[in-house]
């Protein structure tokens, strides 16, 4: 994948392995702590840039399910003490297997769904029992884009209204002219000229209708923005332009975003840091680079192995997973990787749940393993 514009712009990955060496990292006393320096690229180094925009303390969302008519309610475990945080200005890469959590998570993230347990702080405020009345306020400054830019846009209505809707909501616009401006701008802003205004989502090709995603998002001014798999469903040239529009924006207006993919190329080129997400937690968490460098949790080396590369002695490498993913109605004891883990040791991995903890102080490498590759 090529960048088509900011050619001159190093990638995320580069930027991190530019890191300044001298750095001071704060000491991290928990797994929960927030590095402050040492693992941020260019973009990242000012003050503010530092502190965590979004932050979950072992956050868990589940659903409860019944089973037949008469059936048992159970309950389905999404998101099991997820914890993570991103910080203004940075993406957080959230990757794993299908089913694992990453949508609920992210949904959980901006209070779509209520989180069932944990923490959640945004900008340093606690909203993890706030209401809906005491979030609409903060709504506007958390936006999410969908992968599919197809079901995403009401088919009865024009991009203008699509695009004033938000605007309307959240009252920004002063006048009917001003919206009319504003929609305009941010229609410009993705690539979509004015002659977009008067038309409907079908009339769109799949990767235009993601941006006029992206400009109904921007509407209303968000500081973070939950990417779940905005590129998925298109064509790998269109995923490009996408990727590139989105780095861009996040250039210019300092975004935050969590960006949730099955494609690990494109997370490695997209984020500052990954999570690697198994069975609703959170296994491995660490700078892009050192992540895609060196992973420890057996899970991120298997899902990583299976990245194509050109390379045949990478390619001989190749880890297989064996088994399906468990039901997180029913999830394993302990490790809840244990019954596919090469490296199990009975007797403690089926029966302890590793926490995610920091491998080397200041390496902003955390991994959740009783057993990491090191
Ligand atoms: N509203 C719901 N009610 C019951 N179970 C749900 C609900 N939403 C999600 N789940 C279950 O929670 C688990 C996690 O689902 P989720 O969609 O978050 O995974 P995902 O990682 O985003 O998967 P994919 O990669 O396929 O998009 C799945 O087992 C799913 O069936
Ligand atoms: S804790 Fe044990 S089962 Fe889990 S990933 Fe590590 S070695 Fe494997
Ligand atoms: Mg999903």
């Amino acid at each position: 994948m090529t960048r088509e514009k900011s050619s001159e712009r190093v990638t995320p990955t580069d930027d991190l392995r530019s890191a300044p060496e001298n750095a001071q990292p704060e000491p991290s006393a928990s797994e929960h702590a927030i590095p402050s320096t040492g693992e941020a690229g260019p973009a990242l180094v000012d003050k503010k840039a530092r502190k965590p925009l979004i932050q979950a303390d072992k956050l868990s969302k589940y659903f409860p399910v019944r089973s037949g008519w008469f059936g048992k309610t159970k309950l389905v475990r999404a998101v099991d003490q997820a914890s993570l945080y991103v910080r203004h200005g940075e993406t957080l890469g959230l990757v794993g297997e299908s089913g694992c959590g990453k949508t609920t998570l992210g949904r959980t993230l901006l209070k779509l769904v209520e989180p069932t347990a944990g923490r959640l702080r945004l900008d340093g405020l606690d909203i993890s029992r706030y209401s809906a009345r005491q979030m609409r306020p903060l709504r506007r400054r958390m936006q999410i884009v969908f992968q599919d830019p197809y079901a995403s846009l009401n088919p009865r209505m024009t991009v203008r209204e699509i695009v004033a809707e938000a605007l309307q909501i959240h009252r920004l616009a002063e006048s009917p002219a001003d919206e009319l401006r504003q929609v305009t701008e941010l229609l410009e802003r993705v690539g979509l000229g004015s002659e977009a205004l008067g038309r409907y989502p079908h009339e769109f090709s799949g990767g235009q209708r993601q941006r006029i995603g992206i400009a109904r998002a921007l509407a209303v001014r968000p500081e973070f923005i939950v990417l779940d798999e905005p590129v998925s469903a298109l064509d790998v040239s269109i995923q490009a332009q996408i990727v590139n529009l989105l780095l861009d924006l996040q250039e210019e207006l300092k975004l935050s975003y969590l960006f949730i993919s099955h494609d690990l190329k494109v997370v490695e080129y997209m984020s500052h840091r990954v999570a690697v997400m198994y069975l609703g937690r959170i296994v491995e968490t660490a700078p892009a680079a050192s992540l895609y460098e060196r992973r420890h949790h057996p899970y991120t080396r298997a899902l990583l192995s299976a990245v194509p590369t050109p390379d045949p002695e990478r390619r001989r490498l190749r880890i297989l997973l064996e088994g399906d993913v468990p039901s997180p109605i029913d999830p394993p004891s302990g490790c809840s990787f244990h019954p596919r883990c090469p490296h199990a040791e009975p007797g403690r991995c089926d029966v302890e749940a590793p926490p995610l903890t920091e491998l080397t102080p200041g390496s902003h490498h955390r991994v959740a393993c009783w057993h990491p590759h090191l």
